[in-house]
């Protein structure tokens, strides 16, 4: 995986280009960079995203609370997932009458440490992991963690907790940067999702479909 260490090259405007190509238009995204690091910063910047993502989708947000878990509180008839990490925080929102449900998640990207898939993957994601090449298998290792991150805080609204991770059984697609999902007693929706690297960060969002 080639990474860079530096601070984050974009600016919040190309990440929300970015976080865009992985929504359906019905999702409104926002991002912006984290001025200090401290938990108040990242928290304080994940609920200012959450809020500009609301207006966006023209939704008052007041305040945005916290469930018991540590889930946002989202106002009524809205579903959405924040996500901050080293200098960098995000949110996406939409309408609970389009969507099931919607789970964000950026990582800075790392290897993750080796024999770490064991602890998230199914057995059928971890032979999907295998025959990956060996150039590839890190990133695709980590795009796996983090659609895993995705999938989990959004059916956590379906499921009121969240999911473990070995609950959730993901498809990745060697040739395209899409996902889809499915979560152990929550088998009446099916989650997509798309990835997307841009040296320094994966993003993922996954998307909980109606079932019609
Ligand atoms: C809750 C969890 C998914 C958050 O992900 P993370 O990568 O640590 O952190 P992120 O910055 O991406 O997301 C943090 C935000 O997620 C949201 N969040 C926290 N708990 C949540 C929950 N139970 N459900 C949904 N969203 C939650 C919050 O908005 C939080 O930000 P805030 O505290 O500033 O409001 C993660 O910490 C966790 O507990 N995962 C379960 C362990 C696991 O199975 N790991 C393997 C995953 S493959």
């Amino acid at each position: 995986m080639r990474t860079t260490t530096q601070p984050h090259p974009l600016a919040p405007a190309d990440v929300e280009r970015i976080l865009r190509s992985l929504v359906p238009p019905n999702v409104a995204v926002a991002a912006l960079e984290i001025e200090e690091a401290s938990r108040r910063a990242e928290f304080a910047a994940g609920r200012e995203c959450a809020r500009v993502a609301l207006a966006r989708l023209g939704q008052e947000a007041g305040d945005i609370g916290m469930e018991a878990d540590g889930a946002p509180a989202w106002p009524a008839g809205i579903v959405g997932s924040l996500s901050h990490s080293q200098g960098l925080a995000a949110a996406t929102v939409a309408r609970s009458e389009d969507l099931a449900g919607l789970g964000l998640d950026l990582v800075r990207a790392r290897p993750l440490p080796r024999g770490s898939e064991e602890l998230f993957c199914t057995a059928p994601e971890a032979r999907w992991l295998r025959q990956v090449p060996d150039p590839e298998r890190d990133l695709m290792t980590l795009i796996l963690f983090s659609a895993k991150e995705s999938v989990q805080k959004g059916a956590r609204y379906l499921l009121g907790r969240l999911p473990e991770a070995h609950e959730i059984e993901l498809r990745l697609v060697a040739e395209e940067p899409v996902f889809t999902a499915t979560v152990e007693s929550c088998d009446r929706h099916v989650w997509r999702g798309r990835h997307a690297f841009d040296g320094a960060f994966v993003f993922t969002a996954a998307t909980g479909l109606r079932s019609r």
